[in-house]
């Protein structure tokens, strides 16, 4: 398997404040301490810089639940033969699933964290040259997948396939790992104190720290708003504001604290939610969605379909309206009438409802509670 660094687009980071306060697309949901995505052993941080032997250690470490896998798998099933481009690669569980389900498929996967990647990179190498792993964000996906396409980096070998195989399926499974919440060197979870970090790529961009010490009142108002913490988004911006430079998660949950009132102080309720928003900020998540969703049909051959998992009723509104949009091909014509605006579906909805999880995964895995998988299948 080959492993791919991705510099010069990877290093134009949009981390403005203009795209921090864009419409939130996350409010509802709040670190999940009960998540098990990637349950982690006794190891603790590994920087980005693991040695393979680290590397193998973190593998092994790392039991690992991706949320609705056989829904995933089934969803893919039908595609041609093809790669499919896992946009938030994690530590490879259903990337690996998806590989190993069919001979004819092959898998890019792409992830910003070097440490996760270090992982899939271990769970993918029985698979050969059928998987590329690569370091990247999703919004840079056009750029990623042209450059594997021309040979300017690794493009999976599917047997059978001559040449450069199409896409015939993207994957976005959204959010955090639970390794980035468990591991407190990296600074998101409110429930373990480590440095004030919170980026997913820890190599470049904006700590958590740097963040509140160049961002306004209004913004970072407008920020804890939209992205989390509604009720008292300005006297917590105030309070944080006054505090920077603030270094460590703990002191952020003793600013919060300090600055609700007691009655609605209940421990990690409020601080939870902040650091949700920060999260969100510090990695551009709202715009690196948007891209991603304006990008992917371009991408898809005929028949070759896209699937988001989302966690917030945010993410999955804007996903859902996406994906109708798509279908309806932007249709203005009043819904009971038939369509005279000329305009054409790019494609079918696959299901009109969202998959969720079923009582029994959502007992084994909590996390699953709050997924809404959706589905599209392009048609040119
Ligand atoms: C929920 S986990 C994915 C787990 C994965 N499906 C699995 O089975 O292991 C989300 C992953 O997406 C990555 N991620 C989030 N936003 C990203 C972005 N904009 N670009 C690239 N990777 C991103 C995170 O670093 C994290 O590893």
């Amino acid at each position: 398997m080959s492993t791919t660094t991705r510099k010069g687009a990877a290093q134009r980071h949009c981390n403005t404040h203009l795209a921090r306060t864009m419409r939130s697309l996350s409010t509802d949901t709040v670190e999940d301490r009960s998540s098990a995505l990637f349950p982690v052993g006794a190891g603790s941080l590994h920087s980005p810089a693991t040695s393979s032997v680290e590397g193998l250690r973190m593998a092994q470490d790392f039991a690992h639940i991706p949320v609705l896998l056989d829904e995933v798998t089934a969803l893919f099933s039908p595609v041609p033969a093809g790669v499919v481009v896992d946009v938030t690669l994690g530590g490879a569980g259903h990337a690996a699933a998806l590989v190993a389900s069919r001979s004819d498929l092959g898998l890019l996967g792409i992830d910003r964290d070097p440490a996760a990647l270090e992982v899939a990179r271990l769970r993918l190498a029985e698979f050969g040259d059928r998987a590329v792993v690569h370091q990247g964000r999703f919004s840079e996906i056009r750029d990623i997948v042209s450059d594997s396409m021309e040979g300017r980096s690794p493009w999976p070998v599917i047997p059978g396939i001559s040449g450069p195989a199409p896409v015939v399926g993207i994957l976005a499974d959204l959010g955090v790992s639970s390794p980035q919440l468990d591991w407190s060197e990296r600074g998101f979870s409110f429930s373990k104190n480590g440095p004030l970090d919170m980026r997913m790529d820890p190599t470049h961009g904006e700590t958590a720290s740097e963040f509140l010490e160049s961002v306004d009142l209004e913004d970072l108002t407008e920020i804890l708003r939209e992205n989390g913490e509604g009720r008292y988004a300005r006297r917590i911006a105030r309070a944080l504001l006054a505090a920077v430079p603030l270094t460590t998660t703990d002191e952020v949950v003793a600013v919060v604290d300090s600055a609700v009132p007691r009655g609605d102080r209940r421990r990690g309720h409020v601080a939870s939610r902040v650091f949700q928003a920060l999260r969100i900020a510090v990695n551009s998540e709202n715009i690196e969605l948007e891209t991603l969703l304006d990008s992917v049909l371009d991408l898809l051959a005929p028949g070759g379909r896209v699937a988001v998992i989302s966690y917030h009723s945010g993410e999955d509104a804007l996903v859902k309206h996406t994906l109708r949009r798509w279908a309806e091909g932007d249709c203005t014509c009043p819904p009971a009438m038939p369509c005279v605006c000329g305009s054409v579906s790019l494609g079918t909805l696959v299901g009109r409802r969202s998959v969720r999880a079923s009582e029994s995964e959502c007992e084994r895995n909590p996390r699953a509670r709050s997924a809404r998988l959706r589905c599209f299948e392009a048609n040119r």
